[in-house]
């Protein structure tokens, strides 16, 4: 493995799905992504936007090896994911952690907060026996989760949205990851919560130098934690930079851009004003 490797990288990554025509004679094939390169470094937030179907689920999926790309690489620290070795695996599987958009489904509906988190303790050897309480409990606080001790009794369906996706993210932390791959993290989520959770990924980021690559239909909240966006279209990514929002390059960033204002009520209100006060006739 390469030292100075981006932590993730995909390379001329393409992705088929195969599907039946109606009449049942013929596979038609979709691509979802058409090849894709993209380098995701150490510690940075890279944020992957575009309309519904442009394939940014897809593009984490393989990032975190729950798919196969139909062709390309996906590489960790350089190395193909195919080509790692046992210990870059077991690497790869600790450094490369999953968020995703609905914790009640991530989370064990019959699992206590203290045995889901347990269960990771234990299988990745993190803590002692006599220690693995205090060690939960010192994650669970620094996802916001206090007192710790008044939440490890506590089964999903006991804590709030927010609080689950906090836990999930705890999980996720335990194991000292570089990089968590997030799809929709914040979506599921209340819109008062979503300021939170969005926070605390941007304290994490401060704090343990963990990067994400996080996937939102929120253009305003990735415009305040992305170091860099990639911007998809049809299994493409057609724009990537640091000010993607402030100078668009690409017409299809600027349309996604002018889609956004309707989230923004007083500024689509104040366009509708402007527009209908517009030139008035006067005779
Ligand atoms: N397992 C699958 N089998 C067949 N088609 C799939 C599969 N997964 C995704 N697709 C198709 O691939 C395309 C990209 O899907 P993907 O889920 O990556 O989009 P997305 O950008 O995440 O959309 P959304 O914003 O709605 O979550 C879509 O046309 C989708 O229907
Ligand atoms: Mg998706």
């Amino acid at each position: 493995m390469t030292v100075d490797a981006p932590i993730l990288s995909l390379r001329d990554v393409t992705q088929l799905f195969w599907s039946r025509s109606p009449d049942g004679w013929r596979r038609r094939a979709l691509r979802a992504l058409d090849g894709v390169s993209l380098d995701v470094h150490e510690g940075e937030t890279l944020a992957i936007v575009g309309e519904s179907g442009s394939g940014k689920s897809t593009l984490a999926r393989l990032l975190l090896a729950l798919n196969r790309p139909s062709s390309g690489q996906v590489c960790f620290r350089g190395t193909d994911l195919r080509r790692l070795g046992a210990a870059g695996h077991a690497d790869y599987r600790r450094s490369v952690q999953a968020v995703f958009q609905d914790p009640s489904s991530s989370l064990n509906p019959r699992m206590r907060v203290s045995e889901t988190l347990g269960y990771v303790v234990r299988r990745h050897d993190l803590a002692t026996a006599q220690r693995q309480a205090a060690f939960i409990e010192g994650h669970l606080a620094s996802v916001g989760l206090t007192p710790a001790d008044s939440f490890m009794g506590r089964y999903p369906s006991q804590l709030s949205g927010g609080q689950q996706q906090r836990v999930a993210i705890a999980r996720a932390m335990m194991l000292a990851p570089r990089v968590i791959v997030a799809d929709e993290p914040l979506s599921a989520l209340d819109v008062s919560i979503q300021g939170q959770v969005l926070e605390l990924m941007r304290a994490l980021k401060e704090r343990s130098r963990v990067g994400f690559v996080v996937i939102s239909h929120d253009l305003h909240a990735m415009e305040a934690i992305a170091d860099r966006v990639a911007v998809m279209h049809q299994g493409r990514i057609v724009e990537m930079g640091r000010d993607v929002f402030t100078h668009p390059k690409h017409e299809y960033t600027r349309l996604l851009l002018r889609a956004r204002l309707p989230a923004d009520p007083r500024a689509a209100r104040a366009q509708l004003a402007a527009a209908v006060a517009g030139p008035v006739a006067v005779d």
